[in-house]
């Protein structure tokens, strides 16, 4: 028999111990979603976990590597094993390396692509038969694909190319998700902001200081209001840029 879906909405956040990754989740579960969440860290994971709990939603925890492909099969497996519902899958985590080009070798480019984009790849792939179920479920919210990409994927930006190149195939395969399954009511965007104040941008401090960068608070407002509209409307790219006289750059 075909266990019957749950009638609350659930998503599946990676990255969800990280600035962005949690304020997504944080939101998430202030809306009823019960969730999978993952990063490697299984420390600071049950730590977000029991947070989000206090919001009364059912969440389970998948310590996880996102360069290490049966790790993220394994998320995928468990997720669809324990739900059989998938509205928003939220693909947060990522990894940067900065440097000339000539300074950035194979061994940092591969690992920024296996995580940035193979394993966000590899999630849509095994996942995808969930969402679209999910979507012929609920025909006016379908389900969302929401990568978060970065500016650097979409606007050049001198010292980033390994990183740049992993984020604009990201946005890449969000388009692609469009054109195929927008239709059936999964839809995909790319969420590409410039600096956001998270441990992953703390390297820049000395020519950006926090308070001058994005809040994760407010990639996380846009991300919610991706997941609420309907299936009708395709956002392929959100860029979020700093305030100042640099748009577009990161
Ligand atoms: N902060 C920025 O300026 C900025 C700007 C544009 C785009 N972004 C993008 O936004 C996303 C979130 O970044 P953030 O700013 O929130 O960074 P963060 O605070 O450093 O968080 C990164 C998250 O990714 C997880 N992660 C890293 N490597 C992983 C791996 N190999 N396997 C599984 N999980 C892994 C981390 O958990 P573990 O370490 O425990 O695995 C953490 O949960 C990333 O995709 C990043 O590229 C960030």
């Amino acid at each position: 028999m075909t266990p019957t879906p749950p009638s609350r909405p659930v998503a599946l956040v990676t990255g969800a111990t990280g600035g962005i990754g949690r304020a997504i989740c944080q939101r998430l579960a202030h809306t009823g979603h019960d969730l999978t969440i993952c990063a490697r860290n299984a420390e600071r994971l049950a730590e977000v976990a029991d947070a989000l709990r206090r919001h009364d939603v059912q969440v389970r925890v998948e310590s996880a590597d996102m360069a290490v492909e049966a790790d993220v099969l394994r998320v995928a497996h468990a997720h669809v094993a324990a739900y059989h519902r998938l509205d928003a899958l939220v693909l947060a985590a990522g990894v940067g390396t900065a440097g000339p080009i000539e300074t950035v070798g194979l061994r940092r480019f591969d690992k920024q692509v296996a995580v940035n984009v193979r394993a966000p790849y590899t999630l849509v792939h095994e996942l995808m038969p969930l969402m679209r179920a999910t979507a012929a479920q609920d025909a006016r919210n379908g389900a969302k694909i929401i990568a978060i990409s970065s500016i650097t994927g979409v606007y050049a930006e001198p010292g980033l190319a390994a990183y740049g190149a992993s984020k604009a195939a990201l946005g890449a395969l969000c388009r692609s998700i469009n054109v195929e399954a927008s239709d059936a009511g999964v839809t995909a965007t790319a969420v590409s902001p410039g600096y956001v104040d998270t441990d992953m941008s703390a390297w820049v401090h000395n020519r950006i200081p926090p308070e001058k960068m994005i809040t994760a608070g407010d990639v996380a407002e846009l991300v919610m209001s991706l997941t609420r509209l309907s299936a009708q409307t395709v956002v392929p790219e959100l860029v979020i840029t700093r305030a100042g006289d640099q748009l577009y750059r990161a």
